[in-house]
């Protein structure tokens, strides 16, 4: 297959980045497609740690074309502050091979202001963001309001523009939220040195996938967030400000439709959440506290302790519908090892009513009491195991159940945070 999306199943943070470290080896061009800087896929390569937020995970191959498609809100002085790290650790060392959508959508310091002013007014009702702007500025886009990377172009409209901006955003920030407003001065000053360093990078990103793709070469789309955080089918409010699902590839990264051959699914074998909202299968005491560790489950973009619950195989087949999954990489197995029974959560209880598939628009998700079966665990570390024969029966029949349950084959089983401790089935790539 020539080209295959890497989609989140959960709440984000499912471990895509090292399933797309894995795959973007085959592929020719990587493209994220969605969301900015709230996402962060975190890689470990020769045994040195990466955090890529808005260059694709390509990056950490030499030779691979990056694209940085339309549909994201870029943090363009955060990008430029990745770019300046990876180029230290000798990563990213062709810009040629880096590309910037001229679309996408400038994430501004008014937006991170207006962002977490609005999450501290809401107090207990809060969202959770990651306060980075990302939901503000998706409205501007969506109002037609919105700086792009195309507007960098004409130096003197930009500055019109963004000074128009300012004055309305900071009016709402006094005014309305009752915050500090943002630096115009400063703000200004510090474009042209931005304008500068990513200019080189702007391309016209979707006629480019759709070049490469009509060639017949492999294309990667890295997926970021995950299926629960959609802002159309997810658990709304408590959703990012983006489409997560595998129909934005089309959108938001350029390719035709028709063309995209694989979606790939990925889940951790339990789940988390990082932010308010409903989390039917999550536990709470001692045993989230020892996942939490064990899995170092903590928010590479922000570093809060993530919720930690149990595989919940409603959602995982809610995310197989929405997204065609083709196949399904489970993430983390080892970081069960130890935890005896399991449990997997297979059918939702609200009120007198059970529900097999997910209730519609996500209703009365907090009310939900999760219906669970019961697994023996295993006690043997999984780190070195390369081969579904080499684990141990106990955790072959876990997957088996959760491959069931969700109705999915699967394509891929993570043992451990390593780029090389992972089982391969079926790499889509090489079908
Ligand atoms: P925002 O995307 O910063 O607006 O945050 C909205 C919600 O999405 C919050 O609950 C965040 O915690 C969550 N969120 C956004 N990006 C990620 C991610 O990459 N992993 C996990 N949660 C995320």
């Amino acid at each position: 297959m020539q080209t295959v999306a890497v989609i989140g199943t959960q709440w984000g943070d499912e471990g895509k980045g090292k399933i797309v470290d894995l795959l973007a080896a085959d592929a020719a061009v990587v493209v994220r497609f969605q969301g900015g800087n709230n996402a962060a896929h975190t890689l470990v390569v020769g045994g040195e740690k990466f955090i890529l937020r808005m260059v694709p995970a390509g990056a950490l191959h030499p030779g691979k074309t990056c694209v940085i498609g339309n549909g994201m809100v870029v943090d363009p002085f955060a990008l430029v502050e990745e770019i300046d790290r990876l180029k230290k650790h000798s990563q990213l060392s062709d810009p040629a091979l880096l590309k910037i959508s001229y679309d996408a959508h400038l994430v501004m310091p008014y937006h991170q202001a207006i962002d977490r002013a609005r999450e501290e007014r809401l107090g207990k009702r809060k969202v959770g963001t990651t306060g980075f702007g990302i939901g503000p500025a998706y409205e501007d886009k969506m109002a037609r309001s919105g700086l792009r990377f195309a507007d960098l172009a004409s130096p003197a409209a930009f500055k019109s523009r963004l000074e128009y901006n300012l004055k309305e955003k900071n009016l709402y920030l006094k005014n309305v939220l009752k915050a500090k407003p943002v630096d115009g001065r400063r703000l200004l000053a510090q474009i042209a040195p931005m304008r500068r360093r990513l200019m080189p990078y702007l391309a016209d990103t979707a006629a480019l996938v759709a070049g490469v793709a009509a060639e017949g070469r492999k294309i990667l789309f890295e997926g970021a967030h995950g299926t629960m955080l959609d802002i159309d089918h997810g658990t709304y409010p408590y959703v990012t400000s983006s489409s997560c699902l595998a129909s934005a590839v089309f959108s938001g990264g350029g390719l035709p439709p028709g063309r995209l051959d694989a979606v790939l699914g990925i889940s951790k074998a339990y789940t988390t959440r990082v932010g308010g909202g409903p989390f039917p299968s999550e536990i709470k005491g001692a045993l989230s506290d020892r996942l939490r560790e064990e899995g170092n489950e903590f928010g590479s973009a922000t570093g809060r302790p993530r919720r930690v619950g149990w595989f919940d195989a409603v959602s995982a087949r809610y995310a197989a519908r929405l997204n065609g999954m083709w196949g399904l990489a489970l993430t983390k197995l080892d970081v069960l090892t130890g935890v005896n029974p399991l449990r997997i959560c297979y059918a939702y209880q609200i009120g007198s009513k059970r529900y097999d598939e997910m209730p519609p628009s996500c209703l009365a998700l907090d009310k939900v009491r999760p219906l669970y079966e019961e697994l023996p665990g295993w006690d043997e570390n999984l780190g070195e195991a390369r081969s579904l024969a080499e684990l141990p029966e106990n955790a072959r029949r876990y997957l088996d159940r959760i491959a069931q349950l969700s109705g999915v084959k699967l394509a891929m089983v993570g043992v451990g945070a390593a780029r090389e401790a992972i089982i391969i089935l079926e790499n889509p790539f090489l079908n």
